[in-house]
């Protein structure tokens, strides 16, 4: 237990830049150890989610160098993995062990894949069942739903999947089993989640093709070692931009943010409510668009949340829930069940610490209603483990009326190791 305590802040001013997106940083551990040759990546997150990755390529046999800035792969080719000695540990990353129990699938080797407390209870099946249906032979607890997940690599055939979640950890695990399979494997999806696998598979040069609604993947043929530089992790941007507006007095410059249009949904939700974030400088890097973006505090309202735009801001959620507690008048958010299978309960969780600090919240089955205070209240929040839990409490802090302390502060450390020195440094 870390526990943190936020003061009441003057503002949030400055200019900063926020770490490397986790999902490409993990897209690009994957995809370089598959391709021929070497894959430099710059910018990439060494949060713990991104190490726990790079750790399960290196226990297949692939070779890495750090100097820090630089993260160096060498690659060995899409059969060039070798069997693990011993169980893989995804520790709390979803995207780890979702995404490469789809590529161990196709392996001709065994591995089994485990995780901490919390990935150990999150649901296994929705990649495991599509997968099952390419033939893949995947074992695991609760009737196959729960790692540890014991994988014996297949010989696998394509098909074609309607995935009755839009999750980019779904899509994404059945596109690595699409290199392998006999012909070709189509995913489509209810709302179009995240598309880092698309643009970061036709980077490496690999038989992809994205349409309305889904993706295609052919097989057969190799991927080439690149070079990428990681765009700032528009997730981890999404605190301090919250920060910012809810701040009076603030205005905070954060460049080198990646603002992929499947994942700007929170600027969206923002703006809708009457934050004010100004796009600058629109540029491209490695397949992905970057802006920086000036954010200055702005007086917010509630309003209604649904439809597509949630999976373009799933992981922004709880400090939304911030930005609402913050705002004039109510907002209500609908169709995001997602939410409770993510490292914690996050509406459960959300619920609980904003009720703390003096906020009406009700939680409804996907999603929750949440009337404005004038001022949050100082309290004791809890972070249930969750890393985005734990710093939007922290940024609630910075509008609270009294301090706001976490109890365990340590979960950052999975998506953002330098939160807490970064908040330091903005917040007046
Ligand atoms: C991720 C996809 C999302 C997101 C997670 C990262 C990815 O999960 O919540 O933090 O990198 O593919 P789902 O695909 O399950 O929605």
């Amino acid at each position: 237990m870390k526990p943190y305590t936020v003061q009441p802040a003057r503002g949030v001013r400055g200019e900063i830049a926020v770490p490397g997106d986790k999902s490409i940083s993990h897209r690009s551990i994957m995809l370089g150890s598959l391709a021929g040759g070497t894959t430099t990546v710059r910018g990439m997150l060494r949060g713990e989610d991104n190490i726990s990755t790079l750790k399960a390529f290196q226990a297949m046999g692939i070779e890495t160098a750090d100097n820090g800035e630089t993260l160096t792969i060498c690659g060995k080719g899409l059969r060039g993995l070798a069997e693990p000695s011993d169980v893989i540990d995804c520790g709390n990353s979803g995207t780890t062990i979702r995404l490469i129990t789809g590529l161990l699938a196709a392996q001709n080797f065994f591995t089994v894949l485990t995780g901490d407390q919390y990935l150990r209870k999150r649901p296994m099946k929705r990649v495991l069942e599509p997968l099952s249906l390419m033939g893949a032979s995947i074992h695991g607890r609760a009737g196959g739903d729960k790692a540890p997940l014991a994988i014996i690599g297949q010989r696998l055939n394509g098909i074609s999947y309607a995935s009755p979640v839009a999750s980019a950890q779904v899509k994404s695990a059945l596109m690595l089993a699409g290199l392998y399979a006999d012909g070709e494997t189509v995913v489509t999806e209810p709302t179009l989640s995240r598309d880092h696998s698309e643009r970061m598979f036709r980077y490496f040069g690999a038989d992809v093709e994205s349409f309305p609604g889904g993706v295609r993947v052919r097989s057969g043929r190799e991927l080439e070692g690149r070079e990428i530089t990681v765009p700032g992790d528009i997730s981890s941007a999404a605190f301090f931009i919250v920060a910012a507006l809810i701040v009076p007095g603030s205005e905070l410059l954060i460049k080198g943010v990646g603002v992929n249009p499947t994942r700007t949904g929170v600027l969206d939700i923002l703006a809708g409510m009457g934050g004010s974030i100004e796009l600058l400088d629109r540029r491209e890097l490695s397949g992905e668009p970057v802006a920086d973006l000036l954010v200055r505090s702005s007086r917010l309202k509630g309003i209604e949340i649904g439809g597509a735009v949630v999976p373009r801001a799933i992981d922004e959620f709880p400090v939304i829930s911030v930005a609402a507690a913050c705002a004039e008048g109510r907002t209500v958010i609908r169709d995001a069940g997602e939410l409770r299978v993510k490292e914690t309960d996050r509406i459960a969780a959300m619920a609980a610490n904003l009720r703390l600090s003096g906020v009406t919240v009700e939680e409804t089955k996907d999603g929750m209603v949440i009337d404005g205070v004038e001022r949050l209240n100082g309290c004791a929040a809890q972070s249930r483990g969750d890393h985005r839990i734990a710093m939007s409490m922290l940024v609630a802090g910075l509008a609270a009326s009294g301090t706001i302390t976490v109890d365990d502060t340590e979960c950052i450390a999975t998506s953002f190791p330098t939160f807490i020195p970064l908040l330091e440094k903005v917040a007046c």
